[in-house]
């Protein structure tokens, strides 16, 4: 009974939000210069283990022949463990409906390819008209002490990924405003770390629950089996002795 009242429990979080995903290795450790204009300077949202997490808004578009997956967004994941396994989820509510795309590129595939690069510094302009010195600095402190011991005055040394997030608006509706103004998608990104390279850590605790409510279920039944056992053994006793007392009577 716990099992699919947790079931259900999923399948209505399940209903209410939308989750795409993409899984990687982390790449090798290379140094990055600190000396400006550096990667702070790209005002991107960092992700790392120090910040797993952060709910945000998105801009979203329809498809359109130049941008077939929407509005494009980069974000950075920084301080990773060299050939540790993690995903990076994204989550949004299932009222704003829209198809999310996710890539990881190092800091090489970038660079070798100027679409990319192109496409990376054009959102790097359209974040800098965007957020306030206040926010920049936020950023800033949210990326700080990455990798502490491991950086020198002129560099840092880390394991970094881009992330780009394609986000497209994917509804149709009567309302002209919002079929020309699609409005901004709340999300959560999350970063999360596998465990042994196999399995994710936040999924742990569901996978504890998962476990405690079988092996419970299992001693369970066998209890609620053995009382079944007994009732119908009493109660095919309480029958043969009826079933006896008459005869004993005409006998
Ligand atoms: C859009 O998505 C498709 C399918 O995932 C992909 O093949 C294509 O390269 C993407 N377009 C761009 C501009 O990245
Ligand atoms: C998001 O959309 C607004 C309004 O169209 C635009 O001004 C802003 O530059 C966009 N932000 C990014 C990061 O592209």
């Amino acid at each position: 009974m716990y099992l699919s009242y947790f079931l259900l429990c999923l399948y209505i979080v399940h209903a209410l939000a939308n989750v795409e995903k993409t899984i990687f290795v982390a790449p090798p450790a290379i140094s990055i210069p600190t000396a400006h204009p550096n990667l702070d300077d790209l005002s991107l949202i960092p992700l790392s283990p120090l910040h797993l997490s952060v709910r945000t808004r998105l801009n979203a578009s329809f498809p359109t022949d130049d941008a077939a997956n929407g509005s494009e967004h980069w974000l950075l994941l920084d301080g990773l463990s060299p050939g540790a396994r993690y995903e990076v989820r994204i989550c949004w509510l299932a009222t704003q409906p829209t198809a999310f795309s996710l890539d990881t590129f190092t800091l090489q595939n970038v660079f070798d390819n100027p679409p990319l690069i192109g496409s990376l510094s054009a959102y790097a302009y359209a974040r800098h008209a965007e957020i306030d010195d206040l926010e920049h600095q936020k950023l800033v402190a949210r990326r700080a002490k990455q990798s502490p011991g491991l950086s020198t005055s002129t560099e840092d040394r880390a394991s970094i990924l881009f992330l780009r997030i394609f986000a497209a608006a994917d509804y149709y509706t009567l309302d002209k405003s919002l079929m020309e103004n699609v409005p901004p998608v709340l999300v959560d990104i999350i970063l999360d770390p596998y465990i042994l390279n196999i399995f994710p850590k936040s999924l742990l605790p569901t996978a504890g629950y998962i476990i405690v409510v079988a092996v419970l279920g299992w001693f369970l039944s066998g209890y609620v089996w053995q009382l079944v056992l007994k009732l119908v053994i009493s109660a095919e006793d309480g029958k043969s002795k009826q079933d006896r007392q008459p005869k004993t009577k005409t006998s």
